[in-house]
């Protein structure tokens, strides 16, 4: 069994998926020993207390630097021995001391299939560009964004009616859908 923490920033409903497929027993090879935020009130964090999920808010703000940051999330990850970690919807770039701590084993997941519209609004670029398919991308994180080695990718096609709001809700089931799977079948290797 691989022990995980979870990395979010804001809603968290990829995390409360994996949750839900391991309370549920859809997934088996792996779980989660907390969540860890950067943002105070986000959603996430009450989705973790409803779930049984031990939760923590490290605030970056309370640090000089990176390192500092980064040496308090190491410690509090090895206080869990925790083995992976998992990036959902954690807007924050990681710094090298996490990187080389946790050395390919950084799991992140992209609304869009890479390498196409990496950085953030992935989703509404794709849309704004008009093209008829996109997709989510679950990949390894290394120094440069949304570039690390692909784990596994799907596409989902953009109907010529779907609005962008439609477009968002179409690729969070898809991420839903596959987060979970794609990491347990990585972890049962
Ligand atoms: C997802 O679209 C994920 O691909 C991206 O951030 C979003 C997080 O959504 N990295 P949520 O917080 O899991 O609802």
């Amino acid at each position: 069994m691989v022990k995980t923490a979870i990395f979010a920033s804001g809603n968290g409903s990829n995390f409360e998926h994996i949750i839900l497929d391991i309370q549920n027993k859809v997934v088996n090879n792996f779980n989660v020993a907390l969540l860890i935020v950067d943002k105070e009130n986000c959603y996430a964090l009450k989705r973790a207390e409803k779930l049984g999920v031990k939760s923590i808010f490290i605030d970056p703000k309370s640090f000089d630097n990176k390192n500092e940051y980064e040496t308090k999330i190491i410690n509090i990850l090895k206080e869990h021995n925790v083995e992976f970690l998992i990036l959902a919807g954690f807007m924050r770039i990681l710094g090298g001391l996490l990187l080389s701590e946790y050395r390919n084993k950084i799991i992140n997941i992209h609304p869009s299939y890479l390498p196409s519209f990496k950085g953030s609004n992935a989703i509404k670029n794709a849309f704004d560009s008009k093209i008829d398919k996109t997709g989510v991308t679950i990949h390894y994180v290394n120094e440069e964004l949304d570039s690390g080695k692909i784990i596994y990718q799907e596409y989902l096609t953009i109907d010529k009616s779907c609005t962008l709001e439609d477009l968002e809700e179409k690729v969070h089931k898809l991420e839903h859908r596959i987060f979970s799977r794609t990491l347990d079948k990585l972890f049962k290797q």
